[in-house]
């Protein structure tokens, strides 16, 4: 969703506002803005790309070693040149860039429209800007006592960075649910709501917490509490390479992060499968909860819930604890019975989905032990959480979720197989078998991407058409939801992901001529059912595309096309399954000429609920 970059130092700040504001494309947003600072103050802004925002800029004057940008997701207002930010207070003392929501801006906005305040747009944003000069005039304080005197009248979420012109050396930022990160070069700072674009200049950051506010000069950086407390800044080095964000060779994102799946799979395990056994460090304190655990619940969104699911068939498979899966969104509002000795697993590629932040909250509040499984190191999600496991796959970019979700599978495997082992539920035969075929996976990813050609002309085929079904049992079934989805969001295709065998309470009433069905039909114990059920398919005339396993002899003969994976262990086979699928949306998407890395309305980093 939105994003923030800051700059205060001795170079131009204008390329560098670009260039991060570039670097955030990915999140999601629908217009743009910079302002700088030199002498006056300069702020330009417009609905659209940073593209349309550079060309609307053109020759106009961007000198200044200081300044702001943003990229906007619109939530109050729709996307235009007033709602697009930076916004400027009324008397033109401060100027604010603001990712999250003021849930009571309504209220704040019709007291300063009392005390003659005009606004010039929708925004909560503009608000709060009015809102942090009204207390600077009229309690002649500080611009730092203003913001925080402004903050603490404000409910709801935010990361903000504002500028005031009458204190032209300095930017004051502050946090509270909206990730802020600061990066310390020498002697100038660099802000972002990730660290995307700050990686290019320093390694060494600092993570804002809630509640913080910060002064930042070009020589020094203060950290202060909402309540006034000083405390020292705590620099971390940021664990991936400026490479990891560049598309390199490849056309997008994307297929690039398809690609580097064997790659992120190995970093997922690496140093904690060691000769044939599992080490989860993050876990450690949480073990013995979690092998007495009667019930675990795993709450997560999009693509990480399909994770969550695949979770649940592992875990009761081998751990042999009942599992329940929620979407955090339902989780946190209905009234979900929470028991003190329940496990709550978290799982979140960002980090910072404010649905998930949300539900782990309320599982906290009612004495649940909450653990998390996050790709973003530094995020929300790891500090709101008692342990957990970093999936470690690398900084994904391309908003369609790939290599993260077969890392979150990993990272499932792993505990489930070390749960059920230290529950006696898996016998160590089993153990170490199951830890010599997961680490087989990245060569075996290997070979199926080196079907890409075959992925692209099975795409070109039904690039036009208008629906797509995807079928699958057991752990087929969270693939088969994880390809409608993975089509749905770059290509929007409507796509449905359903059990197989519930074809027939519905979905088979859809089947014709134009309508493809991608069944995922490893050899397992439902084989000859999935046959049955492709079958039917077959009958009303359906278009059925295979995932099978290698030398397939059955399915290979009664549908259309066939996708060959090599064979696994069934517990790992959604690690496989999932790649012909990310491949064939990926495919269908550019032949329709869509947006792969930036697929409309959607957002990276959801961080409003
Ligand atoms: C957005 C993204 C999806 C992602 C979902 C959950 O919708 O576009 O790719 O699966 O959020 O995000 P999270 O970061 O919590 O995994």
């Amino acid at each position: 969703m939105c994003g923030i970059v800051g700059y205060i130092g001795d170079r131009p700040a204008y390329p560098i506002l670009m260039t991060g504001l570039k670097r955030l494309e990915y999140r999601g947003y629908d217009s743009a803005g910079v302002s700088l600072l030199d002498g006056d103050a300069k702020v330009y802004k417009c609905k659209g790309k940073v593209s349309d925002l550079e060309q609307h800029i053109g020759e106009q004057d961007t000198h200044g070693f200081l300044g702001i940008g943003h990229t906007r997701w619109a939530t109050h207002g729709e996307p235009n040149n007033a709602n697009a930010h930076p916004h400027q207070s009324q008397n033109g003392n401060f100027i604010l860039i603001h990712n999250g929501i003021i849930e009571n801006y309504s209220r704040l906005k019709e007291r300063l429209i009392d005390r003659g305040y005009n606004f010039q747009s929708e925004t909560d944003t503009e608000v709060l800007v009015n809102l942090i000069e009204y207390i600077y005039l009229k309690g002649k304080v500080s611009a730092e006592t203003a913001v925080r005197l402004a903050l603490r009248k404000v409910i709801g979420a935010y990361g903000l960075v504002i500028i005031c012109t009458d204190e032209p050396d300095q930017l004051i930022a502050a946090r509270k649910g909206s990730p802020l990160v600061i990066g310390v070069g020498k002697g100038e700072y660099f802000l972002a709501s990730d660290a995307t674009p700050i990686i290019e200049h320093t390694k060494s950051v600092v993570y804002l917490n809630d509640n913080d506010i910060a002064v930042i000069r070009k020589e020094e950086l203060v950290l202060n509490t909402l309540e006034n407390n000083h405390f020292t800044p705590k620099v971390q080095t940021i664990d991936f390479d400026i490479g990891e964000i560049d598309k390199g060779e490849f056309e997008h994102f994307m297929l690039k992060e398809i690609f580097e799946q064997p790659r992120s799979i190995l970093d997922t395990f690496r140093g904690r499968v060691k000769d044939d056994k599992i080490y989860l460090g993050g876990l450690f304190e949480a073990m013995p909860r979690l092998e007495n655990a009667n019930r675990i619940i795993i709450i997560g969104c999009g693509t990480s819930w399909h994770a969550a699911l695949v979770g649940e068939y592992l875990f009761e498979e081998f751990a042999r604890i009942s599992v329940e899966v929620e979407y955090a969104s339902e989780f946190r509002y209905r009234s979900s019975v929470i028991h003190k000795d329940d496990i709550v697993i978290a799982i979140s590629q960002s980090g910072e989905t404010a649905d998930t932040l949300a539900a782990i909250k309320k599982a906290r509040e009612a004495g649940a032990l909450v653990l998390g499984i996050c790709n973003v190191v530094g995020s929300s999600i790891p500090r709101e959480t008692s342990g957990g496991v970093y999936t470690h796959a690398g900084p994904e970019i391309g908003v369609a979720s790939t290599k993260a979700f077969t890392a979150q599978v990993t990272v499932l495997t792993m505990i489930a197989m070390l749960l059920g082992k230290n529950r006696k539920s898996l016998s160590d035969q089993k153990y170490r078998n199951f830890i010599g075929e997961l680490k087989k996976v990245p060569e075996k990813i290997e070979e199926i991407l080196l079907l890409n050609d075959l992925f692209h002309r099975i795409a070109s085929l039904y690039k036009d058409v208008n629906n797509f079904l995807y079928l699958g049992r057991g752990y087929s079934f969270p693939v088969a939801l994880e390809g409608a989805l993975k089509l749905k969001e770059i290509s929007y295709i409507h796509a449905e992901g359903y059990p197989a065998a519930e074809m027939k309470h519905g979905p088979i009433a859809l089947i014709d001529k134009k309508m493809p069905v991608v069944v995922i039909a490893p050899q397992d114990a439902s084989y000859d059912k999935i046959v049955s059920n492709i079958q039917e398919v077959k009958a009303r005339g359906g278009i059925v595309i295979a995932v099978v396993n290698q030398g397939d002899k059955t399915i290979s003969k009664i549908a259309d096309h066939v996708f060959e994976v090599p064979s696994t262990d069934l517990a790992l086979t959604p690690l496989l399954t999932v790649i012909p699928l990310q491949l064939l949306s990926y495919h269908i998407a550019v032949l329709r000429g869509c947006n792969v890395d930036q697929p409309r309305n959607l957002a990276k980093s959801v961080t409003v609920e």
